[in-house]
């Protein structure tokens, strides 16, 4: 579990984009300022320190060591963060909170064993917020939906990565979290979609790949130069312009009790 991101999370927090001020802004309205928020999978901070502004207290659980690195480095100065390296399995380990948010997170975990035990131990009134690519319920995922990704697949493929090989619960039983969630205790789902305008250099988009858990720096180990190399190349190749442009949808999913 600690290694899925090995060396990525001076990638992640660089390049991984966020979710945007107003996906922050309607978080901070669901839980409210005076609420202690779990942000299950924090990977380097990217909701917990934008929402610690707007909340009483985070509390920031990640199992990766060099996320959570990433993500007191970025909050420093910001004291109503706990960073703990944890995971999905130690919820009630944890101290108190009222409402959980997992951005791009909970497709990694055994979803219907969380939300039984979010359950348990969320007070009424408690949400749980989920925050990620939007995807249509019932469509099949695009992997090659943005311009440069056909030809990051093809680099991927010559280097032995395979995207699919993630263990990703939505690709692997096809179930969209709205479903998952609908059919759990939180069956009162809302759905929110937030979009914007992103431009990518090359560096940008080199960063990126490096980012993800399957083309990680370490799953990488020593063709780590190699590939970049390889990676540049074949993007510029593509569009020696240097320069993509990507409209940024995201989702949140509240979901509450009845
Ligand atoms: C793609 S990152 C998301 C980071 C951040 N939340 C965001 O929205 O960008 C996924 C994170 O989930 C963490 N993770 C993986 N399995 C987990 C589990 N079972 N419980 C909690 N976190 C997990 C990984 O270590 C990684 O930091």
């Amino acid at each position: 579990m600690e290694d899925l991101f090995g060396g990525a999370a001076p990638y992640y927090a660089r390049y991984r984009p966020g979710y945007g001020q107003a996906a922050m802004e309607h978080l901070a309205e669901t839980f409210g300022e005076d609420s202690r928020v779990l942000d299950l999978g924090c990977g380097p901070g990217t909701i917990a320190i934008p929402l610690a502004r707007r909340v009483r207290a985070v509390l920031a659980v990640d199992p990766a060591r060099e996320m959570l690195a990433e993500g007191r480095r970025l909050a420093e100065g910001v004291a109503n963060i706990a960073w703990l390296q944890g995971d999905s399995t130690v919820l009630r380990r944890l101290p108190p909170f009222e409402h959980v948010v997992m951005g791009r997170s909970f497709h990694w975990m055994d979803r219907g064993s969380v939300l039984a035990e979010l359950d348990e131990l969320l007070p009424a009134g408690g949400a749980v917020a989920l925050v990620g690519p939007a995807r249509q319920r019932g469509e099949p995922w695009q992997p090659d939906a943005q311009p440069w990704q056909p030809v990051e697949r093809r680099v991927c493929e010559e280097f032995g990565l395979d995207i699919r090989t993630a263990a990703d619960s939505f690709h692997a039983t096809g179930e969209h979290h709205h479903d998952v969630l609908a059919a759990s205790p939180f069956c009162r789902v809302e759905s929110r979609v937030f979009s914007r305008r992103l431009v990518w250099d090359v560096d940008g988009l080199v960063g990126l790949q490096l980012s993800y858990s399957y083309s990680s720096p370490a799953r990488l180990g020593d063709r780590l130069p190699a590939f970049v190399e390889t990676l540049r190349r074949a993007l510029l190749a593509d569009n020696p312009a240097g320069r993509w442009e990507q409209e940024l949808v995201s989702e949140v999913l509240v979901a509450r009790r009845r």
